[in-house]
């Protein structure tokens, strides 16, 4: 193995120079195989970058300066609740004719690790609709098939993904043809990792022959964009903007000509869409003026008094929360990542539980937090565009994350708000929904994205409302018979 000779001493060489020669320490005892790997792992890693982050973020905590001037930014209103002027049914031509000119793709950040869930499998494996146990990857594909129905084009689909998590999303794709998608639109490529460190700087070992790397965020999506040659696809398709959603949240709408339409018109380089926050100390980026510039500040970093302030109308002075859902210009994407650093936004730690090794080598799972690790945020970016927007959106309408098996953000909450919506929507075309007496729908309902992308949507396309009784299975989907003629197939 000519090959990994030559790596092993300049690899060994550098991780030495940045005081990481241990990562070699089992070399040894490796197998052929384990070597590769372990040599791998080491070629990824950015050394100069981790050295330049050591000081501030890792050997101690880092202080985070909050911004002198933290004010209330201005948020267009919901659609519905949109200005009379007509701005808002003129953006959505302007959005329409961006989808029929193939100017706009969808792109779903899917390299998380999904600890929370717990689920084996890519999350977006996840068979989440109430009926058919569709996974979140279905319903995503769907939408773009129905945006296709619409507009007479279907959208790229890019999909990011991790090491960890890359040939089981393609196999999945694979094994499902691709939910009917044609396989050159749907273009996947991986973000980049960062090694998890001890407080004192050391980089961790997850096992004898392997780096403990984790995927860089959320945030680092901009830069594998650009290096993976996903920007430079996006160019040769004529691709001007850019629809960023998250894969665990069930109903977002993944191409949306309004908030596209918006985007364009209002020269945005990158827009967001938000929510009215819950309460208070809600645990969701708020949406706020800082020194002058439009950004998310976390909830942790927000101080409690200016989340609890008040308008003069009582209204909260800090009311509008961030759901992951972008627009960002093709061109803007582009103009951040260039250069060897381009694509990198702000570093935040998280200190978790990192599976490692012990000096013989041993496995340790630790039962409390022992590593740190560092990732950005996509919304980082939003202070470096020239020109940002944000809108409100109704949460029951396009947003209910899986994040927890059980609990908030759950599987059980994420499907109780699709059968919500889909209750809203068959209401607004004249069906009688059987409630029970909490309010919740008394039967599961379930619209397929491919038949339906909104309640306007809806009621283009049935004939007429149809009748639900206390306790069915009511599927609406193309070319299906509905009530279900299979509740037993409900999940
Ligand atoms: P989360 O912050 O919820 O993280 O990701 P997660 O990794 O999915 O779940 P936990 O925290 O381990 O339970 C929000 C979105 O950002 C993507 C996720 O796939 C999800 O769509 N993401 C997160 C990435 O694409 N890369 C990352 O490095 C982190």
């Amino acid at each position: 193995m000519v090959g990994t000779t030559h790596n092993y001493e300049g690899l060994r060489a550098i991780a030495e120079r940045h005081g990481q020669g241990h990562l070699f320490q089992f070399w040894p005892q490796l197998d052929e195989v384990q070597r590769a790997e372990l040599l791998a792992d080491v070629a990824e890693i950015d050394f100069e970058l981790c050295a330049s982050l050591l000081d501030e973020f890792v050997r101690r905590k880092p202080v985070i300066p909050l911004p002198e001037r933290i004010e209330a930014a201005a948020i267009l209103p919901r659609r519905g609740e949109g200005p009379r002027d007509g701005e808002y049914d003129a953006a959505r031509r302007v959005g329409e004719e961006a989808i029929r000119g193939g100017r706009v793709a969808a792109f779903t950040v899917a390299g998380g690790q999904g600890t929370r869930l717990g689920f084996e499998g890519p999350k977006g494996a996840f068979r989440i609709s109430p009926i058919r146990g569709a996974p979140l990857f279905q319903l995503f594909a769907e939408g773009l098939r129905r945006v296709g129905l619409r507009w007479g084009v279907t959208p790229a689909w890019y999909i990011m993904t991790s090491p960890q998590n890359h040939a089981e999303t393609r196999a999945f794709f694979d094994a499902h043809a691709f939910f009917g998608l044609r396989p050159a639109d749907v273009i996947f490529f991986q973000q980049g990792q960062m090694p998890a460190f001890r407080p004192d700087g050391r980089m961790l070992l997850s096992e004898r022959h392997r780096v403990a790397l984790s995927p860089n965020g959320h945030g680092g999506s901009l830069r594998a964009l650009a290096t993976s040659g996903a920007l430079a696809d996006m160019r040769r398709r004529g691709v001007e903007q850019i629809s960023y959603f998250q894969v665990d949240n069930p109903l977002v709408a993944v191409i949306d000509p309004l908030f596209i339409g918006l985007h364009v018109r209002r020269g945005s380089e990158m827009s967001s869409k938000a929510v009215r926050k819950a309460d208070d100390l809600e645990r969701v980026g708020n949406f706020c003026l800082a020194d002058g510039k439009l950004s998310v500040i976390e909830y942790s970093d927000l101080p409690d008094e200016l989340a609890r302030q008040r308008n003069a109308d009582g209204t909260r002075r800090f009311d509008a929360g961030s759901i992951a859902i972008h627009i960002l210009e093709r061109g803007f994407a582009e103009r951040v990542t260039e250069g060897r650093l381009g694509g990198q936004l702000p570093w935040h730690r998280a200190d978790k539980k990192v599976s490692t090794v012990d000096e013989h080598g041993r496995p340790v799972q630790p039962a409390a937090p022992n590593g740190v690790k560092l990732e950005m945020f996509v919304f980082d970016a939003i202070p470096l565009a020239r020109s940002a927007m944000v809108m409100y959106t109704d949460r029951g309408e396009e947003f209910s994350p899986v994040k927890n098996a059980e609990g908030v953000d759950s599987v059980h909450t994420a499907r109780r708000d699709m059968i919500r919506r889909a209750a809203a929507w068959l209401e607004r075309c004249g069906a009688r929904i059987p409630r029970a007496a909490d309010g919740e729908p008394a039967a599961v309902l379930e619209i397929s994205p491919t038949f339906a992308m909104d309640a306007d949507d809806l009621a283009r396309q049935l004939p007429e409302p149809p009748t639900i009784a206390t306790g069915a299975h009511v599927l609406i989907d193309e070319g299906r018979e509905w009530p279900c003629a299979d509740p037993a197939a409900s999940i």
